[in-house]
């Protein structure tokens, strides 16, 4: 469960969200709407810990996080978070392959062995498999969506962040998406996506929409 309370935050000097709330629960799809501008990636950074609010409260699963405190929050990112952020932020240099699995360099929790093999099934079930050791320079825009949705779960976070997962995939890979999202939901995962998608609008639990600075629970 994530509880965000009252938080507001402003960039340069200009309010972006004010006194927010929101209340996501684990097996649930909760989406995050709004014009573009409107603060929606701002927020997935903030519940991810990769940006901090000027004032609130974050609350998982109970626990108040110190979000204030670096180390603590990328910690915290690393054993819970999977974020597909908006612009993919993957290497190009590097494969599809070695993408996927960066997260891992990071956190040792599983065996080498165990991980590779993770990679590739999750580069399979993303139709990524003919690729996985393409530089991600050479690939495609909508390669790059997948490569980044696959990293993002390597690790088997109990919260998925998404921001536009969909944007650039066509309707054969949104329908892999969709489903991906569903069973996810299923395997009791916390999912926050942030989008312009309406097609996402069927598989969602709740509904928020940023409009002027104010959060708003639209369904
Ligand atoms: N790096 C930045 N530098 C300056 N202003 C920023 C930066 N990032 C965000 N902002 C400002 O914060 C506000 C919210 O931006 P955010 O990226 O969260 O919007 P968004 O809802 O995700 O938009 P989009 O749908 O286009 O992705 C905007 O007014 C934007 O101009
Ligand atoms: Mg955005």
């Amino acid at each position: 469960m994530i509880r965000l309370e009252g938080v507001t935050k402003s960039y340069n000097k200009k309010n972006v969200l004010i006194n927010a709330n929101l209340h996501a629960k684990e097996g649930e799809i909760t989406l995050l709407t709004g014009k573009s501008g409107s603060g929606k990636s701002i927020l997935l950074n903030i519940i991810s810990g990769i940006q901090v609010y000027d004032s609130g409260n974050y609350f998982v699963n109970k626990v108040k996080l110190d979000v204030y405190d670096d180390q603590y929050m990328s910690q915290f990112r690393n054993a819970k978070i999977g974020y597909i952020v908006q612009d993919y932020a993957l290497i190009e240099e590097y494969s599809v392959l070695e993408n996927i699995l960066l997260p891992s360099m990071y956190n040792k929790k599983f065996e080498k062995k165990d991980i590779q093999d993770k990679a590739i099934l999750l580069a399979k079930d993303f139709g990524l498999f003919d690729i996985i050791y393409k530089k991600v320079k050479h690939i495609s825009g909508g390669q790059k969506q997948r490569t980044a949705i696959a990293r993002s779960l390597i690790l088997d976070p109990a919260i998925i962040l998404a921001d536009e997962p969909t944007t650039n995939l066509d309707e054969e890979n949104f329908l892999l998406i969709i489903d991906l999202f569903e069973s996810l939901k299923k395997a009791k995962k916390l999912i926050i996506i942030a989008t312009h998608d309406d097609r996402i609008k069927s598989i969602a639990n709740k509904i928020y929409r940023i409009d002027d600075t104010i959060l708003e629970q639209e369904s």
